[in-house]
């Protein structure tokens, strides 16, 4: 260990794109496990050590933040950031960042292939070839929903909703949003997007795509109640966070065919699964893949060092959730 380097504790392996600029201009300590630190081994992971590269796996509140009274920042790989109590860390005075604007459209791709494939019964198709049960080609064989021409309603206008929009239009969907504030009239007319209050989005469109960030106004957001609302044709899609839908609702939705099918990317509880959520036919589940592509994860990383670099270079982390905890930064 080099004295005057400062300390990384990174919780779990990252792309070399962030490890390599890391390793250069700091002394880094790396989780040496496939699992993720638990509670407890993170904040003995964590004493002594001036900055914390995690993942979103890993719970920041102001129970670490004490335990570690050196961290000055905290760069999390990724841009959701709920698992990072802000309010904590600039009490604390410790730096929190993530990674905006890398992830986009890796993850509406994601988004999209999720809508296809729940629409169309991709897995299910796909197991049935597999079992050496499928008997040929069938007229009624797998019937699924149309995406070409269908309603798309996306809720959460950000960046990754605009990202599913753009790629909608070459399906020719007809696409309306619905977000905490409307969008300009141009970015509409941009995205070719209607403005639709909640209710009426749910009620109007073949697909639902979610694309909220978790908050509690958006913890189950897709409620029993707004399943209900959803016609019986329906495709619902989550590639945000898990608990902005209410899954054991999901579940009871799916099976009683109240919307048609489901994509899911996130759980409420990850990595656990609602019960019976694994035995309806009729959802797609992937393993939290939405920014899972080689470029965008070294992008992802590359970003939470060069955030860990510049605090201790004097410079503002270039995607701080807190800048203004620079102000009153803890003395080294
Ligand atoms: C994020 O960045 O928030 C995704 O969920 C993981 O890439």
């Amino acid at each position: 260990m080099t004295a005057d380097k400062p300390r990384v504790f990174v919780s779990r392996k990252i792309p070399d794109a962030g490890l390599e600029p890391l390793r250069r201009r700091c002394d880094v300590t790396m989780w040496p496990h496939e699992r993720p630190p638990t509670a407890d081994e993170l904040i003995a992971a964590c004493r002594g050590m001036d900055a914390l590269v995690c993942l979103l796996t890993e719970k920041i509140d102001a129970g670490v933040l004490a335990a570690a009274p050196t961290l000055k920042i905290v760069a999390n790989v990724a841009v959701g950031f709920d698992n990072l109590d802000i309010d904590a860390g600039t009490a604390a005075g410790v730096i929190m960042t993530n990674t905006p604007g890398v992830l986009d459209d890796t993850t509406a791709d994601l988004a999209f292939a999720l809508l296809m494939a729940a629409a169309r019964r991709l897995p299910e198709g796909d197991r049935l070839v597999r079992s050496g049960r499928w008997d040929g080609w069938g007229i009624m064989q797998l019937l699924g929903h149309d995406v070409h021409h269908g309603r798309l309603g996306i809720v959460g206008f950000g960046r990754i909703g605009r990202g599913v929009a753009r790629r909608a239009r070459g399906f020719e969907m007809k696409v309306s949003y619905h977000d905490a504030q409307r969008v300009p009239a141009d970015v509409e007319r941009e995205f070719g997007a209607t403005y639709l209050p909640f209710e009426e989005l749910l009620a109007e469109s073949d697909f639902v795509s979610v694309h909220v960030p978790l908050t509690p106004e958006t913890h189950h957001l897709i409620d029993r109640r707004a399943l209900k609302r959803m016609k019986p044709t329906a495709v619902l899609i989550n590639t945000s966070r898990g608990p902005v839908i209410d899954e054991s609702a999901l579940v009871d939705a799916l099976r009683e065919r109240v919307i048609a099918a489901a994509g899911l990317d996130v759980y409420e509880h990850e990595p656990k699964l609602a019960a019976g959520l694994a035995d309806v036919p009729n959802v797609v589940l992937l393993p939290h893949i939405g920014s899972a592509s080689f470029a965008t994860r070294g992008k992802m990383a590359q970003i939470a060092a060069e955030n860990v670099i510049a605090l201790f270079d004097g410079k503002t982390p270039p995607t701080a959730l807190n800048p203004q905890v620079l102000a009153s930064q803890r003395p080294s």
